[in-house]
């Protein structure tokens, strides 16, 4: 009887185990709902290239990137802790219900999950640090922080500078592009952009 008792404690443990490693997204959203509100994202992050107007960078990669993030990217750009006008906006409209839709929906855009490798950035000693993160592969070990891997340069250079002017604040990122030269802001960008990874949406 109580081997009994320990195996069901045992295989309760290990599935509250398995449930507390994999993380599940909590994304319940209507795929369907979620495309027809995100037929307007399209229009930018839909497009291979396209730039925002002033300043000048490309429209970062959605395809790919975790649902936890574009989460937590949306109720900033709603909430204005992260502000960027055009993008205010279209979250501005969004309910947390729009939200869940749209998750559920840029689901089916799959993971990043190729892997590269790069030399250059073995040379930075300040990357070191980013991997326990963001992973060696640009891929995230815990579920907030963002995929670099595949994300446009110039993007990953703007938001590293915005974590450093404090205009991005309230994350842990405000401390770790602190530190950062201007020369290793270029080199791990590039190197994160290398990769295989994130990808323009499809259309
Ligand atoms: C007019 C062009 C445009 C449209 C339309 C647009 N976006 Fe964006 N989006 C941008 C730009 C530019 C940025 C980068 C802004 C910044 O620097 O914070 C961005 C950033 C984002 C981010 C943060 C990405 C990251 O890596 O941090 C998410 C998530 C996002 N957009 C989702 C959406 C969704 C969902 C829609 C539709 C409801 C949408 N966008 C519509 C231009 C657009
Ligand atoms: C403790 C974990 C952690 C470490 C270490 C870390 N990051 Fe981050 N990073 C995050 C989180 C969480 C976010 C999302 C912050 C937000 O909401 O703006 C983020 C966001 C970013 C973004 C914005 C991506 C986008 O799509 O807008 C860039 C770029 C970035 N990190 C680069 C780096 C670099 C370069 C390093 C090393 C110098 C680094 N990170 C170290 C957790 C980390």
């Amino acid at each position: 009887m109580d081997i009994l008792i320990n195996i069901r404690t045992s295989a309760a443990f290990l599935i509250i185990a398995a449930l507390l490693v994999t993380q599940p997204v909590a994304a319940e959203g209507d795929a369907e709902q979620g495309r027809e509100l995100g037929f307007t994202c399209l229009g930018c992050h839909g497009i291979e290239g396209q730039r925002n107007a002033y300043p000048t960078f490309h429209v970062p990669r959605l395809g790919g990137q975790g649902s936890d993030y574009i989460a937590t990217a949306l109720r900033h750009y709603r909430d204005g802790t992260r502000s960027h006008p055009t993008m205010h906006a279209h979250a501005s409209s969004l309910s947390d219900d729009n939200i869940d839709s749209l998750l559920a929906w840029l689901e089916t855009s799959g993971s990043a999950s190729d892997i590269a490798t790069a030399e250059q950035v073995e040379g930075v000693a300040a990357a070191k640090i980013c991997v326990t993160c963001h992973g060696a592969d640009g891929q995230g070990v815990v579920p907030q922080p963002p995929v670099l891997a595949g994300q446009h340069a110039d993007y990953l250079v703007r938001a590293l500078h915005e974590y450093k002017s404090g205009k991005r604040s309230g994350n842990v990122m405000v401390a770790f592009a602190a530190s950062l030269s201007e020369e290793e802001i270029e080199i791990i960008a590039n190197y994160y952009a290398s990769q295989d990874g994130l990808e323009t949406l499809d259309r």
